[in-house]
């Protein structure tokens, strides 16, 4: 049996950190691929990864490379290239630089893996996945971007601090961009299917949304720079669903016109936006729709609009992305 292939574009600190829960998963075989001037840092850690083989106890091969024929045919691609935000920066501050390295290496993942899943990292998130998408020529259902997985689990991780009970009780779902106005459902979180209402109050609850929503800088401004552990996590999460076809429902950066009301009937003119979404071997199956209350659909509807904002400042700089 042929072993699935995942490819990680950028080496840094979340391209080397997915690499690591892949192989630590043993999901298949890694390429860890990087521009030609950090070539030996791709293969350095590669190798490094590698050698932790005989210790973990996974049989997954790990290689560095900066050439995209080492990539080819794989199932899973992760696109982590790009800057990542410095104190004092938000992720949209990051939009010139590296719109032209996501639509360079979206147009290589299109040659070298035409069937492949795309999973986009790079931010700021929603427009790097519409970036992808037009650049690639991919199928919506075959793009997604990560950012859902992270909150979510933000979001639950400071819910167990305060509960002091452990993080596999807890279900969240959260919605919207990933940005500070992503939209984290309380009304929908549960601890072992018992409402978090009837076991927090209210301003300790609103504490861990507002937590959640910021969760990234407040690790960027402790840092000196952006996340890396969980984001690569949540991206291995998506990853691993994909790659054993299990039809995991996680939240993730999906194509929508008509669900959840982001583009209704403006064909071909969708969006890229956090929604619940069924996940398998071709990617993105089902978007999961759900009846919001009236204050959840404001939220959504505010973060949809930043998505929106998003994309025409793309679009400005980069006409032909439209
Ligand atoms: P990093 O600076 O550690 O790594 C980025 C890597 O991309 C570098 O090794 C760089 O050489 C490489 N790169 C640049 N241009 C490239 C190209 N054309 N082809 C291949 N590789 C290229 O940055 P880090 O921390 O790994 O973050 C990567 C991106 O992920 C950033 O845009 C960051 O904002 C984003 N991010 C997104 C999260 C999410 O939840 N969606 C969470 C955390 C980070
Ligand atoms: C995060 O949420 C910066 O998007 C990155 O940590």
């Amino acid at each position: 049996m042929r072993r699935a292939k995942i490819t990680v574009v950028g080496a840094g600190n979340v391209g080397a950190t997915c690499a690591h829960w892949a192989a630590a998963k043993e999901l298949g075989d890694i390429v860890l691929l990087d521009i030609p001037e950090r070539e030996g840092v791709a293969k350095g850690k590669a190798l490094d990864l590698a050698q932790c083989g005989p210790i973990e106890e996974f049989d997954s091969r790990v290689t560095g490379t900066a050439d995209y024929k080492d990539t080819a045919d794989s199932d899973v691609v992760i696109v982590t290239a790009g800057l990542p935000r410095k104190p004092g920066m938000s992720r949209d501050d990051l939009i010139q630089t590296n719109v032209k390295i996501v639509r360079s290496v979206a147009e290589q993942v299109s040659k070298h893996s035409p069937e492949a899943v795309m999973i986009v990292v790079s931010n700021p998130l929603d427009a790097m996945v519409y970036t992808a998408w037009k650049s690639s020529g991919f199928p919506t259902h075959r793009i997604l971007g990560q950012a859902g997985c992270l909150d979510v689990a933000r979001f639950r991780a400071f819910l167990s601090m305060e509960l002091g009970c452990s993080i596999e009780d807890i279900q969240a779902l959260l919605l919207g961009g990933h940005g500070d106005d992503m939209v984290p459902l309380p009304r929908l979180t549960s601890v072992h299917g018992i409402p978090i209402d009837q076991l927090l109050p209210k301003e300790t609850i609103d504490r861990c949304v507002q937590r959640a929503k910021v969760g990234g800088g407040e690790i960027v401004q402790l840092m000196g720079t952006s996340a890396y552990y969980a984001p690569a996590s949540g991206t291995i999460q998506m990853t691993e669903a994909i790659i054993k076809d299990k039809k995991r429902i996680l939240p993730c950066a999906a194509y929508c016109e008509n669900e959840f009301g982001v583009a209704p009937g403006q064909k071909g003119k969708g969006y890229f936006v956090g929604v619940p979404c069924i996940l398998g071997s071709k990617g993105m199956e089902k978007i999961v729709e759900f009846k919001m209350d009236a204050e959840e659909r404001k939220f959504m509807d505010e973060s949809i609009s930043h998505v929106k904002d998003l994309v025409a400042t793309v679009v400005k700089i980069f006409p032909e992305l439209a």
